[in-house]
């Protein structure tokens, strides 16, 4: 899958200190027989020259909204209407501001306004810049609009702090273009998922519920598709986008995601258990709101479905995978709970230590399935989430075609 022959590829660079990577992924884009359209905003040309990416992708590099040597014949418009994909490359948070309310100020916003090809971005900036709230909500326009963002990553960053906001290695975003013009692995097979917590009510006002975030679910929606998959995907209620390709069903209680799973599973080929479904529910839910007349009070629960037990015990079951989230020994409960549900394959971690788990950005886990394990070691949610995805993949492909 490195094919990339007569791709044309639009790469916009954005000012931004990862702009040196741009060059690398140019000529790694090159080599896969695409071919390669440098636009250069303003800052970007302060950290990388036209240059040296006119050396690397062959191509004189475009950066002047009003040149007249283009301009005279529509030359923005001509661009935009050549790219097979746009590509931003660092995008920083200054652009992304600038796409998400639609400027066309520079070159490159104005082509991204003006094509129909699919824009993915790689963001690149401080930890800080990233994480507040401005560009978090610019983030979440651009996706609701089916702009792609790939990364970034977690990890030590040029200003000298840590945390997410590194932009993607030049080999991970060509991967991510190959995957985007290639079949997947799993082209046309269907997922159902699970994410997110349950609320389990007690009265009009107050629920049971857990600190499930439901970003392990969504990245999985998202790395599912992008391996061709189509996916749906029953979120209990989280404050998250839904992935674009996805196909998502909102629920609340255990028992509505229950019944939401079950009016799907016919026919699916695998099923990802990944929500933190409440174990018990209250016995009864009060019409009005609970009122203190006591210094206490007893609240009876009753056992809610396992329904990822009740999946795996169908019998057409999907390839069923399942997750451990443990306080110890991740993988001996996680090894015991494989075998008491029947599932295929379970994915242990570890909560409530100082990294990883609920909440957090990022995660370890260990797979486990019959005769195996591999370790997928403490990573973005998103990275483990494609690196989960491939090894299910290769476990489906090989259950349903034992000879591979
Ligand atoms: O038994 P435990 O809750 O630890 O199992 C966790 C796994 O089972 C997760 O994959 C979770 O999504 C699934 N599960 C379920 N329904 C329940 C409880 C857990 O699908 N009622």
């Amino acid at each position: 899958m490195n094919g990339l022959a007569g791709k044309r590829i639009l790469l916009g660079i954005t000012g931004g200190i990862a702009a040196y990577k741009a060059i690398e992924l140019v000529r790694l884009l090159g080599k896969s027989g695409a071919e390669v359209q440098v636009v250069l905003t303003g800052a970007a040309s302060q950290f990388v020259t036209p240059m040296t990416l006119q050396a690397v992708s062959g191509r004189p590099v475009r950066q002047d909204q009003f040149d007249p040597a283009h301009e005279a014949a529509m030359g923005h418009i001509e661009l935009a209407r050549w790219a097979d994909m746009v590509l931003v490359v660092p995008a920083s948070a200054g652009f992304m501001a600038r796409l998400a309310s639609g400027f066309a100020d520079n070159l490159l916003a104005t082509l991204c306004l003006a094509t129909a090809a699919p824009i993915a971005l790689a963001p690149a900036m401080n930890q800080q810049m990233w994480q507040n709230a401005a560009t978090q909500d610019n983030v979440m326009r651009l996706q609701q609009r089916g702009i792609v963002l790939w990364g970034p990553a977690s990890g030590d960053q040029a200003c000298g702090e840590t945390g997410p906001g590194r932009m993607l290695e030049p080999e991970a975003l060509l991967y991510r273009v190959q995957s985007h013009f290639s079949p997947g692995a799993l082209d046309g097979v269907r997922v159902l998922l699970t994410a997110g917590p349950t609320r389990e009510p007690l009265d009009p006002v107050r629920f049971i519920g857990n600190r499930s975030s439901g970003k392990m679910g969504f990245s999985l929606a998202t790395a599912f598709v992008a391996a061709g998959a189509r996916v749906e995907l029953v979120a209990g209620p989280v404050a998250l986008a839904t992935p674009a390709g996805v196909d998502r069903i909102d629920v609340e209680t255990a028992c509505e995601m229950e019944q939401a799973v079950m009016d799907r599973v016919g026919g699916c080929d695998i099923f990802v258990g990944c929500a933190a479904v409440a174990d018990y529910r209250p016995e009864r839910i009060a019409n009005q709101k609970i009122k203190k007349h006591n210094d206490e009070m007893e609240i009876r629960l009753v056992r809610n479905p396992d329904i990822l037990a009740r999946v795996a015990a169908r019998p057409a079951a999907p390839f069923t995978v399942g997750f451990a989230a443990e306080t110890q020994d991740p993988e001996g409960y996680a090894e015991k709970k494989r075998i008491a549900k029947r599932i295929d394959m379970i994915a242990a971690n570890l909560v409530g230590a100082p990294e990883g788990g609920f909440e957090r950005d990022e995660n370890a886990l260990t797979l486990l399935w019959e005769g195996g394990r591999e370790q997928l070691p403490m990573s973005d949610k998103r990275q483990l989430a494609e690196r989960l995805v491939a090894v299910v993949a290769e476990r489906y492909l090989a259950a349903r075609h034992p000879s591979r």
